[in-house]
Parts: C-alpha cells; structure tokens; sequence
C-alpha cells in the first residue's frame, strides 16, 4: 500500500470508530454557521457537502429544498448520514472518498460547505483552490473550523497545531473569490457530545467573483 493509501486507512479506521455508536457524535442538528448563511442561497441550490460525517448538515440543507451531495471519508458517517436522510423524507447524494484526492468538477455548484473539517495546509489550500474553481460564477465555499487559539481548550476539534489555522492563513486559499465575511474568535458551540462548550473558530464566506 502506497503511503497516501495507509494514511486514507487510518484516517477511515479512526472516524469509523468514531461514528460506531447509534448516537449521532456531532448531534443532528445543523450548525449554526451554516444556518445563518444558508438563508441567502437560492432555492433548490446544487450544494456539495465536504466531510459531511453523520449528515446533520447536509440533511438539513436537503430539507430546505436543496438538492444535496456529500463526500465523507468514513463509511459509517455515510450510512447513518442515509439513515437521518431516511427519516426526514429526503434524498441526499452521499459517496465515501477522500477530500484530498475528490475532483469536485468546475463551475457546477451554487455552494460548497466545509464544517469542522481539519486538514494539514497543503492538502487544505488545495482542496479550496480545487473547489474555487468548481464553485459556479456568484457559487459561495461556506467555511467554519477551529482556529489556532482552540489548541488545549478541550471544548473540541484536534489537537495537533498544523491542523488548526490562524485566519490569515487561510485567506488567499480560494483563488478568484472574494472574502465576502471572516471571523476569528470565540463562540459558544454545542453539537452533539464532542463539540461542546466556548470555541475558538475561524469562519469565512468566499465567492466565486462573476
Ligand atoms: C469533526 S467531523 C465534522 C463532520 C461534519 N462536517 C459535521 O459538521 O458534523 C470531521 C469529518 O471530516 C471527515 N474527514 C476527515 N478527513 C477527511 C478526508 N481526508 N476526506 C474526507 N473526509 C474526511 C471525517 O470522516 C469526519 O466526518
């Protein structure tokens, strides 16, 4: 197995794990981030879901009449992000693939949403270049993740400093997009058993420039 192939089996053996229990890890509620933004999308928007884990994201975006796919690297985040689909009476598109090595296509999606999920840089900038350019002219990559400042606080999110950006780093990550909002710094979260309490985050909002 090649050294990308065991580092993608180790990542999938550890959110498999994470996502064996019927209780969802992160709740099945949508976050609040994406909530505020997605009041501004237009109706039955084509969204891909990066990273979606359990699906109470993209479930809930799929309810608000959105048409919805997803891509997660563990398998049983897709089978129960199905099951949530199921029981809302939704249809989502939901594949199993690696983040880092997904091809997102070019200018086909009205957004791009990416919560909570935390890469090292240099796959991180080029998966938001990749998903620039997939975004179609006015499409919004919809972003919030933990920041530098959340390392030791034990309210969520890894632990691994490479895995936790400052906000200026990621500003120049979407080529050909406006920063339309960002923000650094604490919030109150509560999602599920593993994010709960004050966090540090960093969210943006970049769009695809006409
Ligand atoms: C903290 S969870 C967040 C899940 C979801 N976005 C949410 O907000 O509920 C992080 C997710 O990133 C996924 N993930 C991590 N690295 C990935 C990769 N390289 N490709 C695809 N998914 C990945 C994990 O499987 C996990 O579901």
């Amino acid at each position: 197995m090649s050294a990308a192939g065991s580092v993608r089996e180790q990542l999938a053996t550890f959110w498999n794990k994470r996502y064996q229990d019927p209780e969802y890890a992160y709740g099945t509620e949508p976050n609040d981030f994406l909530v505020a933004q997605a009041a501004s999308l237009p109706a039955g928007a084509r969204i891909l879901c990066l990273a979606d884990g359990e699906g109470r994201n993209s479930v809930w975006l799929a309810r608000q009449g959105h048409k919805v796919s997803t891509v997660d690297i563990a398998e049983r985040g897709r089978d129960k992000a199905l099951k949530l689909a199921r029981e809302a009476g939704v249809t989502i598109e939901a594949r199993v693939g690696d983040v880092t090595a997904f091809d997102p296509g070019s200018g086909c999606w009205d957004a791009i949403v990416s919560i909570f999920l935390h890469l090292p840089p240099e796959p991180r900038r080029a998966l938001h270049e990749r998903c620039a350019q997939a975004l179609r002219p006015g499409g919004v990559f919809i972003y919030e993740a933990y920041a530098g400042g959340q390392l030791g606080r034990g309210t969520g999110g890894p632990r691994e400093a490479a895995l936790l950006p400052e906000l200026e780093e990621l500003l120049d990550d979407w080529p050909g997009c406006a920063i339309e909002q960002c923000f650094n710094g604490e919030r109150m979260i509560r999602e599920g058993a593993l994010h709960q309490g004050i966090g540090v985050v960093n969210q943006i909002v970049a769009r695809r420039n006409p």
